[in-house]
């Protein structure tokens, strides 16, 4: 039976820590499908063109590893792509009351899709898209925390926007 998982979340930017979790996870399984919310109630600092083509690049040379947008529900979504599990990262204690309330809610939605947890390596344990922001719009070194891509849009991003 081909293992195909997906790996959804907001992407905005993806970090080291984000990458670390899709290889890990392609030891584990068949497929995996990186998938990227469509959320209209968030106002994303990279669009989902740009977050879409950022992700290509960085898993372009990873085999079985595809990046799609999704909107709706998660668990309809995995099933339409035929997923029998959802790949999540799980850093801190901070993390787990979110985490859990939505594998419980995913759960009782499809009991037939199992959400895994990954905790990504301790130097990207404090690592989140939110901070890796907030220290590049405020002109700090993201180097090593997010593929050299993301970092130089970063960069460029807040060069433009002058934002402090
Ligand atoms: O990177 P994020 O923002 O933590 O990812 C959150 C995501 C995309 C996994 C979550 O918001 C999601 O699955 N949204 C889809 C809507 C859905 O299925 N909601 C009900 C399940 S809790």
């Amino acid at each position: 039976m081909t293992m195909t998982a997906v790996y959804p979340g907001t992407f905005d930017p993806i970090t080291n820590g984000h990458l670390e979790i899709i290889t890990r996870g392609m030891r584990l399984f068949d497929a995996i499908i990186v998938a990227i919310l469509r959320n209209p109630d968030k106002e994303p600092l990279f669009p989902m063109d740009e977050r879409i083509d950022i992700l290509r690049a960085a898993v372009g040379g990873l085999a079985n590893v595809r990046v799609e947008a999704f909107d709706g529900l998660l668990v309809d979504y995995a099933r339409s792509r035929g997923a029998q599990v959802i790949v999540r990262g799980l850093r801190a204690l901070s993390d787990f009351e979110y985490e859990y309330q939505m594998a419980l809610m995913n759960q009782r939605l499809a009991p037939d899709i199992h959400t895994i947890y990954m905790m990504p390596s301790e130097a990207y344990s404090y690592v989140s898209s939110r901070l890796v922001k907030e220290v590049a719009r405020l002109g700090g070194d993201v180097t090593g925390l997010v593929p050299p891509e993301v970092a130089a849009r970063l960069k460029r991003r807040f060069a433009a926007t002058g934002s402090r």
